[in-house]
């Protein structure tokens, strides 16, 4: 049995997930692949690290191998018995790319082990599980986006998810005559893990100031009130990003996705200059594609500082792309990488 666990992409929603905002993601068709066997020791190997790990104690290597061995402990700790396997893992997803990959990793471990081991765990029990270990094993203080997503993500669609109620729903994405690329920007600022933490900060400071147990009682009006810029800016961003999630949950029952990829470009400029978890190479990237026809919108995806672009556009896309990625080689010396994506489905096995 191969166990594919897809990472994700986000159309829109970025960093609201923490802050009991609305994130409307979608699983792409790249795999972290997973075998799993019985054993008599505990076994990983990675095909990518070309490196394999035996442990015994159930303890933090500080190492990718942490995603297997947090699920471990996370899975026992709800009452599930694991018992020793050979897992090897090979990963379609790059490291660092805004894709998910530690969340692919996961929720693709934890159903291996499941199945291995005979259980029908629900899926939403699984994202839960997957998020406890990166929270809690892990030590990274995401939202339930990512492991939600690889977990529960429909073929075909994306899902709008109220991180506060945890409610979900699938909205079709009929992409006729339109496509979505992701540009890997080929940047990962080692800021980003830090950086990221101090959002979540800022953002529970900013709750504080306004008076608010929630960010879905504010309004901007108590945004605008806010009497420290820094802090006004980044609680102006969740509210309107969550403003944007509605307006595109609209947007695409008509297939408007003209308006679609203006509210891309909204969300860019927010996260660039209100929450500023972008970078000088992605904004090379955006401010590219906005002299272009045929792209209807862009933003950075992910939790930011590098990582990946998503791009709505028409299909004669890649002509545009060969441009950007000369202009980007010449002024950065990266190369700029692209692809393709489809809403896949959530992580599934073959036999
Ligand atoms: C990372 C986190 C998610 C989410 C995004 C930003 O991907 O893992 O939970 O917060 O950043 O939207």
């Amino acid at each position: 049995m191969v166990v594919y666990s897809p990472g994700r992409a986000n159309l829109i929603g970025e960093h609201t997930d923490y802050n009991d905002g609305y994130v409307l993601p979608f699983a792409i068709k790249r795999y972290v692949k997973i075998e799993i066997q019985p054993s008599n020791v505990f076994k990983v190997y990675s095909e990518q690290a070309k490196r394999g790990i035996q442990f015994n104690k159930l303890e933090k290597t500080n190492s990718w191998a942490d995603y297997v061995i947090g699920m471990v402990v996370k899975l026992m700790e709800r009452g599930y018995e694991v018992r020793p396997f050979d897992m090897r893992i090979d990963s379609e997803l790059p490291m660092g790319a805004g894709l998910s990959s530690s969340a692919a990793l996961e929720v693709g471990a934890g159903y291996a082990i499941a199945r291995m081991m005979g259980y029908d765990i629900p899926r939403v029990e699984l994202a839960e599980i997957a998020h406890a270990c990166e929270v809690e094993f892990v030590g990274v203080r995401c939202g339930i986006m990512d492991q939600y997503t690889v977990a529960l993500a429909r073929e075909g669609h994306a899902m709008f998810l109220d991180t506060l109620t945890k409610e979900y729903k699938y909205v079709p994405l009929r992409l006729d005559g339109v496509k979505i690329f992701l540009i890997d920007s080929g940047v990962k600022h080692e800021l980003g893990n830090s950086e990221y933490n101090k959002r979540r900060y800022e953002c529970e400071r900013a709750l504080i100031l306004m008076n608010k147990k929630s960010f879905r009682e504010v309004s901007l009006e108590d945004v605008e009130k806010i009497d420290d810029d820094v802090l006004k800016r980044r609680a102006r961003h969740v509210v309107t990003e969550n403003e944007r999630v509605l307006k595109t949950l609209s947007a695409l029952e008509t297939d408007n996705f003209q308006l679609v990829g203006k509210l891309l470009y909204e969300s860019h400029y927010s996260l660039r200059d209100n929450f500023e978890v972008s970078c000088s190479e992605v904004d090379f990237i955006i401010s590219y594609l906005e002299t272009q026809p045929s792209v209807y919108g862009a933003r950075i995806v992910g939790a930011g500082f590098g990582g990946s672009v998503i791009v709505l556009a028409e299909s004669e896309f890649p002509e545009v792309f060969g441009h950007l990625k000369e202009k980007y080689w010449q002024r950065f010396g990266i190369e700029l990488k692209m692809m393709e994506v489809y809403p896949s489905e959530g992580v599934f096995a073959h036999e």
